[in-house]
């Protein structure tokens, strides 16, 4: 009998609910039903080939198996693991390490042998429920596993399933109406003493491609949810180009900004003056609040410029006198704390000094070092430049200094 139990949920032998429901309903409102996973991880992974199985390949960076593991050891569900690898696979210990409820198993030759190894594995205390998965599947939600132990309140088995688009058609060439087969993935739930049986009733040598098929062939009740198309299973060699274009479109969209500051102060007697942070001893100096350096002024600006949070009057008003002589240094350093409180990364800076004198170039390694350091970014990402107006204007008559500055920050959304 088929039976319609809501937008994509079908069952293919219906057996009635009775008693086993509630019993599972009640438990999980109490939230004491004991749910085991097996991960199926003991395949040679022949179709992708290469030196070492699929499963132990990475992905960004992280080994397929070790994203799986993650994956489903997110879900608050799930209280115990085991994991079926093949004989002296040397791989595992890495990906299992500092995790106390993951047990592994010895797998069998074919992927129903591994499972069954699984089974037997959790008999010595067996759990309510449990959900195989298949070690590539790296990118299975909580969702997906969600409704699979949602819908085993009500029914024995239950796998997740996605809808054909394609036209189907047998090797003869006849039509096959799409609408009566469905893609199914993993994990596959189950009342964990009903598969238990499935697989001791079949024969060693039987090979069922999915668990659903064991429970099929015992007659057991089976549901239907929905997958998702994000949880395929690394199968062939361009899945890995796939699941790292995957990769890259999860990480949070960002925007680069671009802020300019501009800064003047006046020159005034005295003996050194601080430029981009470094002293320069010069027989005048520069007239100011603080002590005016307007090189970390004008970048101070930039960046809270590219931040859109206002200039650095509005958060060091001159009329404060606690910032009276201050090193400049405390606004550079505000203004970088604030890129990192939202979350951005300064990408480059490049400041313009523009004065007749002091001569810049001889400071100038010295000023990118310390733009560099207080910016904790490298010096290969600091310009500063300097430049004189040709004797014209206030800088021309040596009354003064000017600098402007940029700043590039990655932002998030
Ligand atoms: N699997 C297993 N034991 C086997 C065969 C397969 O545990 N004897 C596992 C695989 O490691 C995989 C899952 O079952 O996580 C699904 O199988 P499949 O994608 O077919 O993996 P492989 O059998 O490794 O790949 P291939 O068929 O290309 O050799
Ligand atoms: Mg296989």
């Amino acid at each position: 009998m088929l039976a319609d139990f809501g937008h994509t949920v079908h069952a293919v032998s219906f057996r009635g609910l009775g008693l086993n429901a509630q019993y599972f309903i009640v438990f999980k409102r109490l939230k004491l039903t004991h749910i085991a996973q097996i991960i199926v991880a003991a395949g040679k992974g022949a179709r992708i080939g290469g030196d070492i199985p699929k499963q132990y390949r990475p992905i960004g960076g992280i080994p397929v198996l070790k994203r799986t593991v993650n994956a489903t050891l997110a879900h608050p569900d799930i209280s115990e693991t085991v994991i079926v690898v093949a004989e002296g696979e040397p791989h595992i210990a890495d990906i299992i390490t500092g995790h106390d409820n993951i047990r592994t198993v010895t797998g069998g030759a074919t992927r129903t042998a591994s499972v069954k190894a699984g089974l037997v594995a959790l008999a010595d205390n067996p759990p309510d429920l449990v959900l195989i998965h298949d070690g590539a599947r790296p990118f299975v939600s909580k969702k997906v596993i969600s409704d699979v132990i949602n819908m085993l309140a009500d029914l024995p088995a239950v796998a997740p399933t996605l809808p054909i688009v394609d036209s189907c058609k047998s090797w003869e060439g006849d039509d096959i109406d799409r609408d009566q087969i469905l893609r199914v993935q993993t994990p596959q739930g189950f009342h964990y003493k009903e598969i238990l049986r499935a697989f001791e009733i079949i024969s060693p040598n039987d090979n069922f491609t999915d668990d659903i098929a064991v429970a099929y062939n015992a007659n057991i009740t089976i549901g239907f949810t929905d997958g998702e198309e994000r949880n395929f299973k690394v199968t062939y060699p361009e899945d890995f180009a796939k699941a790292e274009a995957m990769l890259m479109k999860d990480t949070p969209a960002s925007y680069i900004a671009t802020g300019t500051g501009f800064d003047v102060h006046r020159f005034t007697d005295g003996d050194t003056l601080w430029l981009c942070g470094v002293p320069i001893k010069c027989g005048f100096t520069l007239l100011g609040h603080s002590d005016a350096d307007v090189g970390l002024h004008a970048l101070t600006d930039a960046i809270l410029g590219a931040l859109a949070f206002g200039d650095i009057g509005d958060h060091f008003p001159p009329s404060d006198p606690k910032w009276k002589g201050a090193s400049s240094d405390k606004f550079l350093l505000f203004a970088i704390d604030k890129i990192q409180e939202r979350g951005g990364q300064l990408q480059h800076v490049d400041i313009t000094l523009i004065c007749e004198k002091p001569k810049i170039k001889p400071h100038r390694d010295a000023m990118r070092e310390k733009v560099a350091e207080l910016c904790g970014i490298p010096p290969t990402r600091v310009s500063v430049k300097a430049t004189t107006t040709e004797k014209l204007g206030f800088t021309g008559r040596s009354e003064g200094m000017a600098a402007q500055a940029s700043a590039t920050i990655k932002l998030p959304e």
